[in-house]
């Protein structure tokens, strides 16, 4: 069936799926809409461990996410297959003790709430977020700048240029990225991706919250709609096929060669849906999904909430210039 001959009433017509193919080399298919998004994510045949001989694609993805993110104890959770058992069961473990943080931990989040009201300044904000996502998992985890850095550079390892990819490869510094990050994590994969993955897009979000604050007319704005704004999102999720799928919103099926993109920031953009970003309804749902807004929800709250008698008056006066400053700004 082609995408055009499907009835408006099935509600997919919106953002059309973008298919690029080049000869039997690449297949690639782009989807940015958060029910077809949905639809595939749940469909059996669809799975999130690559398998390089599937194509060239899926050859060049998998040595980065398997090969290069590979640490001692296997692929990061975020890589692994919706069949492994125990990854599903951590997954669910990690949800569950989440759920009860309320966005702690405390003293990085404060530093991080600061941040956003304007109220004070880092070199960079990542080692305050690094820090508290380390918490997550290590009461005394210790954030530094080499750590932070460390961290961001495994973050953007699965989109980075391949010139840099090889340069770093053979320079060490991936090697040593990977190493600190480890040590600093016990080897725990989760905390790992916390401190890398999970804690640059959080960091990227902080940023954003705070150049959100500057501007008088954000300030009125719940959490929640300044979250649609500032939250980042994963750009690409990937998916490979077991075998040939079709899909009612897809003119062709898809193959074992074809590589599945979820757009997921764009997806989100396009549905407002704080649940989509973090893919919350699926079984590849991010165990982070509320403990990540509630903290974010908490420091923008605060950053324009706070009771005058909680605060020291230094604090208070300053508090008070700056809103003085942004009202006749
Ligand atoms: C803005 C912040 C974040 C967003 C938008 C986000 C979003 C996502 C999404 C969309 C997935 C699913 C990916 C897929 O199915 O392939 C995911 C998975 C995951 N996320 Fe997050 N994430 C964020 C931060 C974090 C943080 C801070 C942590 C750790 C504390 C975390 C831990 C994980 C883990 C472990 C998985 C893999 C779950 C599994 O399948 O076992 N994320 N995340």
């Amino acid at each position: 069936m082609s995408l055009d001959q499907i009835p408006t009433s099935f509600g997919f017509r919106a953002n059309k799926p973008l298919r690029l193919r080049l000869g039997p080399w690449v297949d690639v298919v782009l989807i940015s809409d958060a029910e077809q998004i949905q639809w595939l994510n749940e469909h059996p045949d669809l799975e999130r461990k690559l398998d390089p001989s599937a194509s060239v694609v899926h050859r060049i993805v998998s040595r980065r996410l398997y090969g290069d993110l590979g640490f001692e104890g296997g692929a990061l959770p975020v890589f692994r297959s919706r069949s492994e058992e125990q990854r599903a069961a951590q997954q669910k473990a990690f949800d569950k003790r989440f759920e009860d943080l309320r966005g702690a931990p405390g003293e990085a989040r404060d530093a991080i709430g600061a941040f956003i009201a304007g109220e004070k300044s880092f070199d960079e904000i990542g080692v305050q977020v690094q820090e508290w996502a380390g918490r997550l998992f290590k009461p005394h985890y210790k954030s530094t700048r080499e750590l932070f850095e460390a961290g961001r550079l495994l973050a953007g390892w699965p989109s980075a240029m391949p010139w840099k990819t090889i340069a770093d490869r053979a320079n060490g510094k991936l090697a040593r990225a990977k190493e600190a990050i480890a040590a600093a994590s016990d080897n725990d994969l989760h905390a790992i991706h916390a401190t890398s993955i999970g804690m640059e897009r959080v960091a990227r979000t902080v940023r954003n919250l705070r150049k959100a604050a500057q501007v008088s007319s954000k300030q009125a704005l719940s959490p929640d709609d300044i979250l649609r704004e500032c939250l980042v999102a994963p750009p690409a999720v990937l998916r490979g096929c077991k075998r040939e799928v079709s899909a009612p919103f897809l003119d062709r099926p898809l193959g074992t060669q074809t590589l599945v993109v979820f757009l997921v920031a764009r997806a989100f953009a396009l549905s407002g849906d704080l649940d989509v970003a973090f893919l919350a309804d699926g079984w590849s749902r991010c165990p982070a999904h509320r403990v990540v807004p509630e903290m974010l929800r908490s420091v923008w709250h605060a950053a324009h909430h706070d009771e005058l008698n909680d605060k020291p008056l230094l604090s208070t006066i300053n508090d008070w210039s700056r809103r003085w400053q942004r009202a006749v700004s």
